[in-house]
């Protein structure tokens, strides 16, 4: 173990330490804003004690405001081609193994339509940096959807545009817009991305999104290769800081043909931690147990419902792409990950006492 995976290693026999966490964490409840060093400290100092107590207050705050709802999106994966490398993600640039697909405009309204019968409304159009959506095909595009489903919220997740493109396709009719920034620190950030990318001009992003209107989800990857405790503490300011709607967390997981092939995955464990602390700095924002939790865990979305978090994103896209979209090894998307099997993922979750709810699913927190 190098040091700063051991940096992120849960504190497991210092219970003399859980008064300090218990208090922290009761402190973030009632203040909502910690230091840096309180919140390195509580990363750092969590045991399963204290996270057992922190899960407790997240899920009675989650009830408090959304009761025992857990919202739907649907995901449309619609292109993998991207103009980027980041070094940890499956569908970079440079892998010559993925196979590369786009859908047209009629399939990508076909899963609309698809979605819509299942009873989704709200349609994620998640993709890669593909240069040939322009702004004006993919406002073509978002503007389709806002005519024939106008009950229904459209979130994108496209990446890093400019602020005028982002203008056009909140315009289009465009709501919320899902841009992680994953992580603040700028140093971490270079050893995630190549050098054409930077963590400045992604937050720039984040903050042009939310003066343009969307309703704007940030996150980060929980046990990415070099995180440290003291990242996390500046994810956490950022968000505080941001205010976003909804925050998207989720193990790291390595796929095979990147850079980051051999460094270990994030753990289910501090994932789920970090979403009882976002759940208790924004008590009304819009939580996700991911595709990556439910992938590291077989039952690691039940366990992020019930540590706080309120979303589910099963995937709408054509089965035959879903297996290309893989940002890593062994990506969830059969099962109850998948649309068509809504059923099943309604069963899985009353069987922890939450239901599945149809609804465009805004955040309360505006
Ligand atoms: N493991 C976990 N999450 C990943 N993402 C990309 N690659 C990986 C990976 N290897 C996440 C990033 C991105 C989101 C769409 O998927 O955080 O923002």
């Amino acid at each position: 173990m190098n040091m700063e995976t051991a940096n992120l290693t849960a504190n497991t026999n210092a219970p003399a330490d859980a008064g300090r966490i218990k208090a922290l964490i009761d402190k973030l409840e009632q203040d909502r804003s910690l230091t840096r060093s309180e919140w390195t400290d509580l990363i750092r100092g969590r045991s399963p004690e204290t996270a057992g107590y922190l899960f407790d207050r997240a899920r009675k705050i989650r009830i408090r405001h959304y009761g025992h709802d857990v919202y739907i999106r649907g995901l449309i994966e619609f292109t993998n081609y991207c103009r980027n490398n980041c070094y940890y993600c499956g569908i970079r640039k440079s892998n010559p193994n993925a196979e590369r697909y786009r859908l047209s405009k009629e399939e990508i309204l076909d899963c609309c339509a698809h979605g819509y019968e299942l009873g989704f409304r709200t349609f994620v159009l998640q993709g890669g940096e593909d240069g040939w959506y322009t702004d004006e095909r993919l406002a073509d595009i978002v503007a389709s959807i806002r005519s024939r489903w106008p009950d229904c919220a459209i979130t994108l997740s496209v990446g890093e545009r400019s602020r005028e493109s982002y203008r056009i396709l909140r315009e289009a009719g465009a709501d919320r817009y899902l841009l992680r920034h994953e992580t603040y620190d700028s140093s971490h950030y270079q050893r995630l991305h190549p050098p054409a990318l930077s963590a400045a001009h992604r937050q720039e992003c984040l903050w042009d999104l939310k003066e343009l209107g969307y309703q704007v989800g940030t996150g980060f990857m929980v046990g990415s290769p070099f995180q440290t405790s003291e990242n996390l503490a500046d994810d956490m300011l950022f968000l505080t800081e941001l205010n976003p709607q909804m925050v998207g967390i989720g193990p790291f997981i390595p796929h095979h043909d990147t850079p980051f092939a051999d460094q270990p995955a994030g753990t289910l464990e501090l994932t789920l931690f970090m979403l009882g602390l976002i759940r208790l700095l924004l008590p009304k924002v819009l939580l996700p147990a991911t595709t990556a939790l439910g992938t590291i865990a077989p039952d690691g979305r039940e366990q992020g419902i019930l540590a706080g978090a309120n979303v589910v994103m099963p995937n709408l896209s054509p089965a035959q792409v879903r297996e290309k979209y893989l940002l890593y090894d062994n990506k969830l998307c059969t099962g109850s990950e998948a649309a068509e099997s809504l059923k099943d993922l309604e069963e899985r979750m009353a069987a922890i006492g939450y239901h599945v709810t149809v609804s465009r699913g805004d955040s309360l927190n505006i």
